[in-house]
């Protein structure tokens, strides 16, 4: 019988040392103190025990119990405290860092705004598209360079008998072709969004951004789209600022230009970073007449101008930035970005 206590103890004693909770502890308790609980039936044996060893057997009992009250005590202490939440009420709250929008968030806002505010309605067009609104209908020949997939992310094996097959957009030229497929002119929208090539160097990151703008209209003339970009430069990066046209090659307009803006570094006099003054930002032109028929408008009846740059390098520029790497913009370091 004494043994039997022993055990008792010491197998109460391994339990309690591996309660994690109030609630298991409370268990145990009564499993042993309870009505019929382990240590109770114990000590009501003491009745059977021959009276020579009843009072060993009582003091044995005595000395189980108070133990086993004790860890019970103990042990109920320790989880009560480890369950209160301490806390403070005059400690100094923890200061949490405002993050900020991205530069190209910030520029993108910017560069809407003053497109928006001479009348550009902003829209949207799918990203991933058919080679048709990306090139074909844009009168790129079939075997143009920029439709070989070392420039072009195509993403589809599944070839559309009319449009081709799809790919992301390459530049966002594309949303002239949607844009005068569901409107009729008169027309005036502004398309920013991403751009995907297959580049990476110090100026050219894989996915970028452009802005682009359409105008299609009864007599729109080339002086219509140098109004509108000096419009831009002088709102976008001071009223000091110029653009001029270039003569350049682009499919889908005719003529075209290369856009450039005076450098605000020299004030066009030339400098080191700008060619003799200028400072080279993007492509324009009068909309080919292949375009307009391909979208069903009359090049007989309306003209139009487009003009499509990029965000990215259109900011640089703008907040004089020399970040030495454009790929920088989107490697997530912070260290980086908190500069910017
Ligand atoms: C075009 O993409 C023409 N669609 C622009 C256009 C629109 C011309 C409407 C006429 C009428 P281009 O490939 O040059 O043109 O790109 C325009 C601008 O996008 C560049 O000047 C540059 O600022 C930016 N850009 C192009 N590729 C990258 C790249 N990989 N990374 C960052 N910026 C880029």
């Amino acid at each position: 019988m004494k043994d039997d206590l022993i055990n008792l103890k010491n197998q109460a004693i391994a339990e309690v040392s591996e309660v994690k909770d109030l609630a298991e502890l409370e268990q145990i308790r009564i499993d042993l103190f309870g009505k019929s609980g382990k240590f109770t039936m114990a000590s009501k044996e003491i009745v059977n025990i021959p009276v020579d060893d009843k009072k060993q057997y009582g003091i044995i009992l005595n000395e189980v119990k108070s133990t086993l009250e004790g860890l019970l005590a103990e042990k109920k202490n320790e989880l009560s405290n480890a369950a209160r939440v301490w806390f403070d009420p005059t400690m100094p709250a923890k200061k949490s860092t405002l993050g900020k929008l991205h530069m190209v968030s910030i520029a993108i806002n910017e560069i809407a705004e003053v497109f928006e505010k001479i009348g550009f309605t902003r829209m949207k067009y799918p990203e991933v598209e058919y080679d048709y609104f990306a090139f074909g209908a844009l009168n790129f020949p079939e075997n143009h360079p920029a439709r070989d997939d070392w420039e072009t992310f195509f993403v589809d094996s599944s070839v559309h008998s009319k449009y081709g097959p799809m790919l992301l957009t390459p530049h966002t030229s594309s949303g002239q072709i949607r844009e005068m497929l569901s409107n009729k002119p008169p027309i005036r929208m502004i398309n920013i969004a991403k751009c995907y090539r297959r580049q990476s160097d110090v100026s050219h990151v894989p996915m970028f951004h452009q802005f682009e703008g359409l105008v299609v209209d009864k007599d729109i003339n080339i002086t219509n789209l140098k109004g509108t970009l000096d419009h831009f430069a002088k709102t976008f990066f001071g009223p000091n600022r110029a653009t001029r046209l270039r003569p350049y090659h682009f499919q889908f307009t005719e003529p075209s230009f290369e856009v450039d803006i005076s450098c605000n570094v020299c004030n066009g006099k030339g400098c080191k970073l700008c060619k003799e003054g200028w400072l080279e930002i993007g492509g324009a032109g009068m909309v080919h007449p292949n375009v307009l028929k391909n979208c069903g408008v009359d090049p007989k009846v309306y003209s139009g101008f487009a003009f499509g740059w990029g965000v990215e390098r259109t900011y640089m520029m703008k907040s004089g930035l020399s970040v030495p790497d454009i790929r920088l913009l989107y490697s997530s370091d912070l260290r980086v970005l908190k500069q910017l």
